[in-house]
């Protein structure tokens, strides 16, 4: 069995891991996203969509936001529960059907320790943002509890593992990612970071971004 199966076959049941504790710090790391209404979103590895709600709530009802997912049974749910106002898209995070500077913003949620490229899919979510725009690695746990968690499982997730930040910022910067910003606590893991171009500074790209809300 690849990952690919081992989603689907989870599929149906995904939901049910949805706690409210979970919720709750879904709703923690998305105010440290710093979206504003108006802008367009992608959610890597959007599962059964458990964040597209979160998503709609941040950004609007006039934004654009893409849910992809390689598992077809998982995308299948994620349109079901969460219905039209949202672009599904079945596809690996290595090969974004999106054109070049599309995306204000990238979340991988829950998924970054499955990608088995990692590099290769960082600059794949590179090129689909826009200058300024910012990718964020998270999960609702902290780093240590996701790699405990996954070394629980059997194959093909056992070592899917999420890296030291030493090593995140490293893919971060050879994918041509700027200002890596890593926290990582009890309750949750990010990993963050801007794509800032050589006619751009990264002053300007803060100075753009939407102010991060106080917890
Ligand atoms: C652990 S689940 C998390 C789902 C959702 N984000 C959540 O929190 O409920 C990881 C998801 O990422 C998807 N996934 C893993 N690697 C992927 C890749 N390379 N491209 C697209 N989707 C991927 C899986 O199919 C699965 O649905």
């Amino acid at each position: 069995m690849d990952r690919n199966d081992f989603f689907d076959l989870h599929a149906k049941t995904w939901n049910n891991q949805l706690t409210c504790e979970k919720t709750k710090r879904i709703k923690k790391i998305l105010k440290h996203a710093g979206l504003t209404p108006g802008q367009t979103i992608l959610d890597i590895g959007t599962g059964t969509g458990v964040l597209l709600p979160f998503l709609r709530k941040a950004v609007g009802t006039k934004s654009k936001i893409w849910a992809l997912d390689y598992a077809k049974e998982m995308i299948k749910r994620a349109r079901k529960i969460n219905g039209k106002s949202f672009k599904y898209v079945h596809a690996d995070a290595q090969k974004i059907p999106a054109k070049n500077n599309f995306f204000d913003h990238v979340i991988c949620f829950s998924v970054f320790p499955h990608f088995s490229n990692k590099l290769k899919t960082l600059k794949e979510i590179y090129r689909v943002l826009k200058p300024c725009g910012r990718v964020m690695v998270a999960h609702s746990e902290s780093r240590q509890g996701i790699n405990a968690f996954h070394n629980k499982l059997s194959a093909p997730v056992k070592h899917d593992a999420l890296p030291p930040a030493h090593i995140m910022k490293k893919l971060f910067k050879a994918s041509g990612f700027h200002v890596p910003n890593i926290h990582n606590t009890k309750t949750h893991y990010i990993a963050s970071a801007i794509k800032k171009t050589k006619k751009i500074q990264v002053q300007t790209c803060l100075s753009k971004e939407g102010k991060e809300q106080p917890d």
